[in-house]
């Protein structure tokens, strides 16, 4: 660890005095050299500047933070002091993309003292990896920043120029995370969600994100300039958007940088800027795929509420029961099985009640059915964005859920961005964002009930994931974007280009519960199951070949993933149906090989318990020839590939089903050869051969 001082400060001359004319610029550079960051207080302003390969990557972007009711950080400032240290260490995640994970960066803390005002100071830590950099403020305790400090504003700015090709989905909209993916030159983004990619016209890739965003509200990217941002934090009810006291850290914001768009993908700076486990012994979070009373919803083939064909009923859930026990599967999820879903359940949240069943879901019974079969239920708790009353219910529900054997919970905060209900500290009804400071601190305030009784959590309509799964593993894996479920009634639905974007963006943040694994691409033209409950419109299907759909599996990642067809749908077609079998979703290793932003992407993992590779590809509307690299498999070694893949005349919306499944003998270390039709993927199973 090196110590720099500015003589000025050591002399008492860095507050209250006049400040030396000359800026000082410090850098630091990421291991392999190909990074660098520079920060500066030039002007009296606290910026950086960020290259690759000595190339600009992101030009000089100002840092600082304005207060409610203390002076701020924003003009006036000079570096007074700055400490390096540098970390190689790999650690062991429970279960996860890889089990080991290197974090090895190269780190500058640099002080910034304010000459006007009060004496004051923040620091600002960078990390510097091979694959990014991440940087966060501190401030330290001290007197001009006594009491409660209320932030109005962090200057953050990410200045990355206005011709990078950009993909974003709209921030401050009703829909939350939920939007098709935009497209176009930076210079058009006006705010946007993180993860933000960028590509630059040399062909950099750039994403910025945050990392372990605790007690602080979220950060959207607001245009200042064309293809100029700065950090957007979410208001609160109050208007405020952070309220906190000194001593502080704000997330780590993260830039992700690669030369290629696969590189993106192979990068875990923002697990490594996340704390270790605070969880202790966590050998209760068990990844695994699970089946559930939940498409049926989506395709107006069952209800949630109690109307006479109510899905979360004993008959229908014993079936599912059977079907995962015969099948492999070690969880049925159970949506609409408490009281609260009949009438308009998307407004009234504060009729949910957690621990009182409908007449026909017999709890106890049904975990005890499960258990004989080595099968368990999933709980469900939908708020419909009614934090108050899930709050006050919160440790009852978990409870009973336990006391069933319940081990893993998917909850639901349905309701417009912006419409969250608590209740303030005078009881008055108050509105918040689910990207709020309040709204994070709910997320962990639910995490951590849920794991006194030993309950893991897939969040939807949740806030960003920033890596906190590190910190909470039980916070296993969440929504957060247009899932499978637009597909029935999205108008329009995903389009053929969502999961090769997905897989560019959303992806980094962390697991998405996507719910992939539809059979009958067509499912709202079956005949209506009743009168009053007309499908949605025809056009609303996966616009994907069926070998996408199993490609997903592998493609995106989630540790409980969903095989989200009805169980009669895969037993028409048991063939494809094996790969879902087969697919692990706790993996040993993963690796990006290769891929394009928004047009193809083809990922390999390795198995943890089988420890046997699988390979996920997909493209979007246009078909391709791939030629894949097998440098994930033991070189010189041989495997039998099983393979589905798009059949001949394969287009997802002409000829969907036309599906070939061959086993081939391939080589570690060789190529394979893959042809995937208009949105269409291949999905591989590699079996060692002795
Ligand atoms: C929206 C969720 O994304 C979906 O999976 C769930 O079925 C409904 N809300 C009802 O909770
Ligand atoms: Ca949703």
């Amino acid at each position: 660890m090196r110590l720099g001082i500015k003589l000025a400060a050591i002399a008492g001359l860095a507050f209250g005095a006049a400040m030396p004319a000359s800026a000082e610029t410090l850098t630091v550079a990421s291991p392999d050299g190909r990074i660098t960051v520079s920060i500066s207080d030039d002007g009296g302003h606290a910026s950086y500047r960020i290259t690759h390969d000595g190339e600009q990557a992101v030009d000089t972007s100002r840092l600082g933070l304005l207060f409610e009711d203390h002076h701020g950080f924003e003009d006036d400032l000079t570096i007074i002091a700055s400490v390096r240290a540098s970390q190689d260490e790999t650690w062991e995640q429970p279960w996860g993309e890889r089990r080991y994970v290197r974090d090895h960066h190269n780190e500058l803390a640099v002080t910034f003292g304010a000459s006007e005002g009060p004496e004051r100071s923040m620091v600002v830590r960078f990390r510097v990896f091979d694959t990014g950099v991440g940087f966060r403020y501190e401030l330290p305790e001290q007197e001009a920043l006594s009491g409660d400090i209320r932030i109005t504003d962090e200057l953050t700015q990410f200045s990355i120029g206005p011709d990078a090709d950009t993909w974003w989905t709209p921030s401050r909209q009703f829909n939350r995370y939920e939007y098709i993916y935009r497209k176009g030159k930076a210079a058009i983004v006006d705010d946007a969600h993180t993860p933000v990619t960028f590509r630059q016209p040399d062909g950099l890739h750039i994403s910025i994100h945050e990392a372990a965003l605790v007690d602080y509200s979220a950060m959207s990217l607001l245009a200042l300039r064309p293809g100029s941002f700065e950090a957007a934090l979410r208001a609160g009810s109050d208007g405020i958007k952070v309220h906190t006291k000194a001593p502080f850290k704000s997330p780590w914001r993260t830039i992700q940088i690669a030369p290629d768009a696969a590189g993106l993908i192979n990068s875990d700076i923002i697990l490594n800027l996340n704390e270790p486990n605070k969880l202790g012994d966590v050998s209760w979070v068990e990844p695994g795929k699970y089946i559930g009373i939940w498409w049926a919803m989506h395709i107006r083939e069952r209800t949630w509420g109690n109307d006479g064909i109510h899905g979360a009923n004993n008959e229908d859930v014993m079936r599912y029961i059977d079907f995962a026990a015969e099948h492999g599967f070690n969880g049925v999820l159970v949506e609409g099985w408490n009281i609260g879903w009949d009438g308009d359940w998307f407004n009234n949240g504060e009729l949910f009640d957690f621990t009182q069943a409908y007449p026909d879901f017999d709890l106890p019974m049904l975990a005890d059915y499960a258990a004989d079969k080595g099968v368990r239920i999933i709980g469900h708790h939908e708020t419909s964005g009614n934090v108050a009353n899930y709050e006050a219910q919160m440790e009852d529900a978990f409870a009973l859920y336990a006391e069933n054997g319940v081990r893993e919970v998917k909850t639901g905060y349905v309701a417009d961005a912006g419409d969250i209900v608590r209740y303030d500290e005078n009881g008055v009804k108050q509105y918040e964002w689910h990207d709020s400071q309040f709204m994070v601190g709910h997320h962990l305030r639910a995490v951590e009930a849920a794991a006194r009784h030993q309950i893991s959590i897939n969040a939807h309509e949740p806030v960003k994931d920033t890596g906190l799964r590190r910190t909470y593993p039980n916070w296993m894996t969440r929504e957060g974007a247009r899932g499978m479920e637009f597909n029935a009634w999205g108008s329009p639905p995903n389009p053929t280009d969502h999961i090769s974007i997905l897989a560019y963006t959303r992806m980094l943040s962390g697991p998405m519960d996507y719910t992939p694994g539809i059979f009958d691409l067509r499912p709202n033209e079956r005949p209506p199951v009743r009168e009053d409950m007309q499908r949605g419109d025809a056009s609303n299907r996966p616009q994907t070949t069926l070998a996408k759909q199993l490609a997903l599996y592998v493609v995106l990642y989630s540790p409980l993933q969903m095989a989200a067809d009805l169980p009669e749908n895969y037993e028409a077609n048991m063939g494809a149906f094996q790969f879902i079998k087969d697919v692990e979703a706790d993996w040993e290793e993963s690796v990006a090989i290769a891929g394009e932003v928004g047009e193809y992407v083809a990922i390999a993992r390795k198995g943890r318990a089988g420890g046997e590779w699988f390979l996920g590809a997909v493209t979007d509307e246009d078909e391709r020839e791939l030629t894949l690299p097998l440098d994930f498999l033991e070189d010189g070694k041989s495997y039998t590939a099983q393979v589905y893949r798009d059949g001949e005349g394969a287009h997802w919306d002409t000829n969907p089903y036309a599906l070939v499944i061959e086993e081939i003998e391939v080589t570690g270390g060789g190529t394979m050869d893959a042809k995937l039709a208009s949105s269409g993927g291949l999905a591989v199973r590699f079996v060692e051969r002795d």
